[in-house]
């Protein structure tokens, strides 16, 4: 008899459909497998969302490739879905949001997966991790481009020291206009490509190259999404200061932007430059290799460059269709390990094996202390930015405290987070 694993789900939005979804769906047939903890059954029991409307479509529209679920709607919805005994919960509303349904959920005693950026402040990251620790769970971010076989492969060469001391570098990640004017209409007043989208920048260059973070800068424009003296912003441009062990330093600069034309090729583009003491990695999201073009269906419809390491529809050779890419598989991985936890071996073993799964930096949230204090900073830049005082700089563990808000031409510095980052 297979063990079970009841998920819960708060927000049923773009990326439910393209990772959860599949995830879920794939697992009710499949189930989650491993020698170690033998056949379980994860099912999806119960989801959280502003009006239930999608839930519901989604419901009627999967029919049996889904188990039955819970559809839980409005302001308590979360509380209502972490209190109905689920195991782990999904978080996946917008970023603003991500904070509060994590911690009913973690309060409930359900393990917590939370979409990037995890939380917007160190102060919330803090209260998380605490909560997760007191209550004996995994708490856990997704980032999967660390999954991408190419960012897989950077990382490989740095371990092994084939690419040595990084020294500086770029990424760039442009989506379209769609994204910022009907996708994310709802929330995005007072919002900002790089917090979205730049974080997933930050945590690759964290994860990949370690370091100390030191400054953070940034700058943006505004005037299409929002007026050009409001708080929500067209593209943001960040740097990254870093120092290592050494005491050599590394900076890198992240820019972003969800206004870029609708018909632009790359949809969403993304490329990344880092420059090495002895190489250069050069990685483009339009040159790894396929474009595809149809008549009437590219690039909106259908992608131009599409990106089937992610996420891909396909016609298995055997016949057999289905969804698959690392955007699926960093979910799976998450489900694995809390099987893991909760399965491989006796319960007395378990603190163990949570202690083994929690010292995974690729996505314990323990370990995002260095990307949730640059996001941090970057709202915290853009916010003195939209009310006038432009160009500030965000220095990491200096005397003040651990995240200090420098405006320009003043002494008078903003202590964002006391204690030491790192
Ligand atoms: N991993 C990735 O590359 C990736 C890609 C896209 C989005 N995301 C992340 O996923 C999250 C959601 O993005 P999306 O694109 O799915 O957004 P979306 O706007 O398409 O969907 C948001 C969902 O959250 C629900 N929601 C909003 N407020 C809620 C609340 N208070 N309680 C319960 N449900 C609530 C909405 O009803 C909706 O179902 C964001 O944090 C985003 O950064 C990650």
């Amino acid at each position: 008899m297979a063990q079970q694993l009841r998920a819960g789900m708060v927000g049923m939005g773009m990326i439910f459909d393209e990772t959860y979804r599949p995830f879920f769906e794939k697992a009710k047939t499949a189930g989650v497998y491993d020698r170690g903890f033998g056949d379980i059954d994860v099912q999806l029991a119960g989801v959280a969302t502003k009006t239930g409307k999608r839930a519901e479509v989604y419901a009627q529209s999967a029919g049996d490739r889904i188990h039955r679920f819970q559809n839980f709607v409005g302001d308590q919805a979360a509380d209502q879905l972490a209190q109905s005994g689920v195991h782990f919960g999904c978080v996946a509303t917008p970023d603003d949001r991500h904070f509060a349904a994590s911690k009913v959920l973690l309060e409930a005693g359900a393990h917590l997966l939370v979409e990037k950026p995890s939380v917007l402040t160190l102060q919330e990251l803090d209260q998380l991790v605490a909560l997760a620790d007191r209550k004996g769970l995994l708490a856990k971010v997704v980032y999967h481009k660390l999954l991408d076989p190419d960012h897989k492969k950077l990382r490989t060469l740095v371990h092994d020291n084939v690419l040595k001391h990084v020294n500086n570098g770029y990424c760039s990640l442009l989506e379209p206009k769609q994204i910022s004017g009907a996708q994310f209409s709802e929330w995005i007043t007072g919002r900002n490509p790089g917090t979205y989208v730049a974080v997933h920048y930050i945590k690759l260059i964290d994860f990949t190259f370690s370091g100390k973070l030191k400054t953070v800068m940034a700058s943006g424009q505004r005037g299409i999404v929002g007026p050009k003296d409001g708080p929500t912003w067209d593209s943001t441009q960040m740097r990254m200061v870093y120092e290592y062990d050494d005491g050599r330093e590394a900076a890198f600069d992240i820019h972003t932007s969800w206004v870029t034309p609708d018909n632009f090729p790359g949809y969403v583009e993304q490329e990344v430059q880092f420059r090495f003491d002895n190489g250069v990695w050069n990685g483009h999201s339009r040159k790894r290799g396929v474009e595809l073009t149809v008549e009437g269906q590219t690039p909106t419809k259908l992608k131009t460059t599409i990106n089937t390491h992610y996420n891909g529809t396909f016609v298995e050779p055997w016949g057999e269709r289905s969804q698959r890419g690392y955007g699926i598989e960093v979910i799976e991985r998450f489900v694995r390990e809390v099987a893991f936890v909760e399965f491989a071996g006796s319960s007395s073993g378990r603190a163990e094996r949570l202690a083994q799964m929690r010292k995974l930096s690729y996505n314990d949230l323990a370990s995002d202390r260095q990307v949730v204090a640059a996001v941090q900073a970057l709202e915290a830049i853009l916010d003195r930015a939209a009310k006038g005082q432009p160009d500030c700089v965000v220095r990491v563990n200096d005397a003040r405290g651990g995240l200090v808000l420098c405006p320009p031409g003043s002494n008078e510095c903003e202590v964002l987070y006391g204690p030491r980052i790192s």
